[in-house]
């Protein structure tokens, strides 16, 4: 009972560690959040040294019932984490001895710390990085649930925020389908980066202990064991790449949630939610505001921050472990909670869209949304140069925006104006639908296209 209060290190030292610093370095309340991987990894590690005879058979069994036992405890709350015992590794390695007395001491053999967090972290670092695939999932079925709705709706298309060619509500909204698909194929091909196994590394330069690292890593479902001892406890890419890829798709729905907040404004006017994805003013009853799009717009800042932190950290760090890397868990999971509020609520909203047809396509009008299909028409019927069609088309927008109308609002006459050898065929060509459902290249806004799309995407998605 005497040791219960030392630190594992207590023989070597006279002084005791600063009680700031007992603070400060403390990572228990961060790390505590990897028990389970902690736990599993030194069951796996205590069986590899039970089958290579490194420790006896009854030392393993008795470790590893200790082990469950502290699991289970940890479980229910019942775990009493302890600061000066600085984190989740040394913690569960006093509360073994308390639990099975001196056993507890063999299993600790062929391994360090830096293989043990790094381990853990990465068995961490691979579930969460499934959990936010799925919900990525989540989110791209929600899209496509709104899109298949919408393949008619026809909204202008901008560049530059200012009115440019008819599209479909689905087809812009699809766009981040693609968007999500590529923050998946990252997140997946991390997976693969990572899928090494650390432990067994020890501190840096391996173990002469005749330990089976090949049994460790597949028994933790790894690949294969990591290569280079060094390289092992100091490489932290994967979370690099876990807080890079949390960047990148946060950012997609930053600007998914920008889009909505501008529709939704009163000048845009082009959607609405439901009330669920609104709050009202303290002081303004009239108000509805976008509240949840705007958190999912400015929390890739957050995201941005702990990968730049992150990254920082690494830079110019000697090779081998070093204490700065302790602050590496706290990014990814605060990049990790961060970024999967984000999807939660990013599905919500795109569930809650509305999109109000009417001014949609009543806002497509405006702008002179159909000019390229005029030059496009005059270019194939008529065997004119595009550069010809387009100064031609120009000259239409300028008679229109002259008379304060429409191009859907000229008549036969106006157009003959520009260009005499036209018939009423041409009529069409101003129309916002057709020129939607004319844009048949693949990849193209047109309903039929999107409405394949949708089917593609409906069987890849499952
Ligand atoms: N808590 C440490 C971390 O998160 C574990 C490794 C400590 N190793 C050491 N030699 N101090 O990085």
């Amino acid at each position: 009972m005497k040791n219960k209060n030392k630190t594992i290190w207590a023989n070597r030292f006279k002084g005791k560690t600063s009680k700031s610093f007992q603070r400060i370095g403390s990572s228990i309340n961060i790390d505590k959040r990897l028990y389970k991987q902690d736990i599993i990894a030194s069951i796996v590690h205590v069986q590899m040294l039970v089958k290579q005879k490194i420790i006896h058979k009854i030392h393993g069994k008795k470790i590893i019932n200790g082990l469950n036992k502290i699991k289970s405890k940890i479980d229910k709350g019942q775990f009493n984490f302890q600061e000066k015992f600085e984190d989740i590794h040394l913690n569960i390695e006093k509360k073994l001895f308390e639990i099975i007395g001196p056993t507890a001491g063999y299993m600790h053999t062929a391994r360090s710390r830096n293989d043990q967090v790094v381990t853990d972290f990465k068995l961490w670092v691979k579930e969460s990085t499934k959990d936010i695939l799925k919900h990525i999932s989540l989110v791209m079925k929600s899209i496509i649930k709104k899109a298949n709705k919408n393949t008619d709706t026809v909204m202008p298309g901008f560049t530059h925020l200012k009115n440019a060619q008819p599209i479909s509500f689905a087809h812009h909204l699809l766009a981040y389908y693609e968007m999500l698909k590529r923050d998946k194929k990252r997140f997946e091909n991390n997976i693969d980066l990572l899928d090494e196994c650390p432990l067994g590394s020890a501190a840096l330069s391996g173990t002469s202990y005749k330990i089976d690292r090949k049994y460790t890593a597949e028994k933790l479902s790894f690949k294969k064991p990591t290569e280079n001892s060094i390289d092992s406890v100091s490489d932290r890419d994967f979370a690099i790449d876990f807080l890079y890829s949390s960047a990148i798709c946060a950012m997609h729905l930053s600007r998914l949630a920008e889009d909505f907040i501008i529709f939704n404004s009163d000048a845009f006017n082009l959607i609405n939610f439901n009330d669920s994805m609104l709050t009202g003013s303290s002081i303004m009853p009239q108000k509805k505001n976008p509240d949840p799009a705007e958190l999912i717009r400015g929390r890739v800042g957050i995201n941005y921050g702990k990968l730049n932190s992150m990254l920082t950290i690494m830079k110019g760090l000697p090779t081998s472990y070093f204490k700065d890397l302790q602050d590496d868990k706290i990014l990814v999971f605060d990049g990790y909670d961060t970024l999967k509020d984000t999807l939660i609520m990013s599905e919500e909203l795109i569930n809650a869209v509305k999109p109000l047809k009417d001014k949609m396509l009543r806002m497509a009008n405006k702008g002179f949304t159909t000019a390229t299909d005029f030059a496009d028409y005059l270019a194939k019927e008529k065997n004119l140069s595009f550069r010809e069609s387009y100064s031609l088309s120009a000259k239409l927008v300028n008679f229109a925006e002259k008379n304060n109308k429409t191009l859907d609002q000229l008549s036969l006459e106006d157009i003959k104006k520009i260009y005499k050898d036209v018939d009423k065929n041409v009529l069409k060509i101003l129309n916002v639908k057709n020129s939607m459902n004319s844009k048949k290249s693949y990849g193209g806004t047109a309903s039929n296209n999107v409405a394949m799309m949708i089917k593609k995407y409906k069987k890849e998605i499952k």
